[in-house]
């Protein structure tokens, strides 16, 4: 069976896909604008510890698990655990976060595509108008971007590993990497433009707190796309050749590099924008951030550079954020895809037919949660008042189960797989990998503070979001 399994075609095939996941909508707007309001340089640099010393021994441990057991997250926990009934479950849920993940991420790149349809349609105007985004989202129209980016989805996934995903990547990768390049070269150039810089990246530690360390190490985790099974779903598609540390701090450095670069980007906008910004009150949603503030900012370029000029550089931004936010999904939804192709022997098109359809009616749902369908929009037996049901998806699913996908993951890998058996498939294609300090390290923390600070921080979600 693995024996016939897909693979990527390289390493670079395989660490383009996984960064295409891990770079996303998190990365390009909401890290820059959280690290400045959280203490710039400061944040920047815990950011980073973080993401070394917490964030990879993780993503490392996924990987492993992955390509160990050449399956799917359900299928690898119930191999790897002999057929155990606990770890079954345990792997039921790394299947069905990254589903109701897809749900939830699924209605966002649908507003991103809506706008960057709008800009290429020469709407600038409209969409930085105050109230468009609630007027947009409540409009029936929602649902024929919906059916394109169920389209593009799908065309992505249905060609497989090889030809559809790590192709694609190949191409949207280094198309985000010149976008991304091209704003910023352009960005710095604006009046002002330094004064963003500044905040971004001098540090100032008296900002940092409890709140604001959870809020990074959270952040990193997501943006990372760990506790998503993805890593370990892609990871299953390389072969024993493939060095799995190298593989994943190239992913971790590509994500945050991406993420500083995102910040040389937003902040001189915004501060060109308004030299008298003050970061505290910017948003913390990037949500507000893409579809509230930046239309407003990028028209104002027009001054400068003329309605045309403005729209273009809208629609340019845009479509960087699509291509971030397509490599996401695609990733997200190849784990329920692989697992429905492994554990329920269906064609690759079946599953994806599947998938589409169930994934489309809970998309439809909480799309219609913001107004169009009163019920919908009052799920306030959980959480108190103005609750809907995308609020449900987002809160239990990216807040919650990820950090607890994640301990899960450090509990099986350190106490039922044991450390010997991470430490042989680790070393497996990067030589030198065992008695180094590295493994040392690894083993040290996925099975002593790692897990506790997961838990840490699962227990005081719980606590905040539900009671
Ligand atoms: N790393 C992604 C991001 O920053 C997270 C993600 C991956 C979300 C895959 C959904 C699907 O947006």
């Amino acid at each position: 069976m693995s024996s016939n399994r897909e693979h990527f075609s390289s390493r670079l095939g395989f660490i383009l896909a996984a960064a295409g996941s891990a770079v996303g909508i998190g990365n390009l707007v909401g890290f820059p604008v959280s690290a400045t309001k959280n203490g710039g340089g400061a944040f920047l640099l815990i950011y980073a510890l973080f993401v070394a010393f917490i964030c990879l021994p993780v993503m490392m441990a996924e990987m492993a698990m992955g390509r160990k057991a050449q399956k799917d997250p359900y299928g690898a926990y119930k191999k790897l655990s002999d057929r155990s009934t606990k770890w079954s479950i345990a792997g039921m849920l790394g299947v069905i976060t990254p589903f109701m993940i897809a749900v939830f991420y699924m209605v966002i790149t649908v507003w991103i595509f809506g706008y960057l349809a709008q800009t290429t349609l020469g709407n600038l105007d409209l969409l930085a108008q105050p109230e468009h985004f609630d007027t947009f989202i409540n409009n029936t129209n929602v649902f024929w971007y919906m059916i394109v980016v169920a389209v593009i989805v799908n065309l992505i996934l249905v060609g497989g590993v090889k030809e559809g995903i790590e192709k694609a990547s190949k191409v949207l990768m280094p198309a985000l990497f010149v976008l991304l390049i091209g704003l910023v070269a352009y960005v710095l150039t604006l009046d002002n433009a330094m004064a963003g810089v500044k905040f971004y990246i001098v540090p100032d530690i008296s900002k940092l707190n409890a709140g604001v360390l959870n809020g990074a190490l959270s952040q990193a985790f997501f943006s990372l796309s760990l506790g998503m099974g993805i890593l370990m779903t892609y990871a299953s598609y390389i072969s024993k050749k493939d060095d799995i540390v190298g593989g994943a701090r190239m992913v971790a450095i590509t994500d945050s590099l991406v993420a500083f670069i995102a910040g040389l980007m937003v902040l001189p906008a915004i501060f060109s924008f308004n030299p008298n910004t003050n970061p505290e009150e910017l948003s913390d949603s990037s949500v507000s951030m893409i579809f509230v503030y930046l239309p407003k900012l990028l028209l104002a370029l027009q001054s400068d550079i003329g309605y045309v000029g403005a729209s273009l550089v809208a629609g340019v931004f845009f479509l960087l954020v699509f291509f971030a936010a397509i490599t996401s999904l695609v990733s997200i939804v190849e784990v329920p895809t692989a697992t429905l192709i492994e554990e329920a022997r269906l064609s690759r098109k079946k599953a994806l037919m599947v998938l589409a359809a169930s994934i489309g009616i809970l998309t439809v749902m909480c799309t219609m949660s913001f107004g169009m369908v009163e019920w919908l929009t009052k799920f306030t037996w959980y959480g108190g008042a103005n609750k809907s049901m995308f609020d449900l998806v987002y809160d239990i699913f990216y807040d919650t189960i990820l950090p607890l996908n994640g301990l899960i993951v450090c509990i099986f890998v350190m106490y039922k797989w044991k450390k010997a058996k991470l430490s042989e498939e680790l070393a497996q294609g990067c030589e030198g990998y065992e008695g180094s300090w590295m493994e040392k390290y690894v083993n040290f923390s996925l099975s002593t503070f790692i897990p506790v600070i997961l838990l840490a921080i699962f227990i005081n979600t719980v606590a905040t979001k539900f009671f």
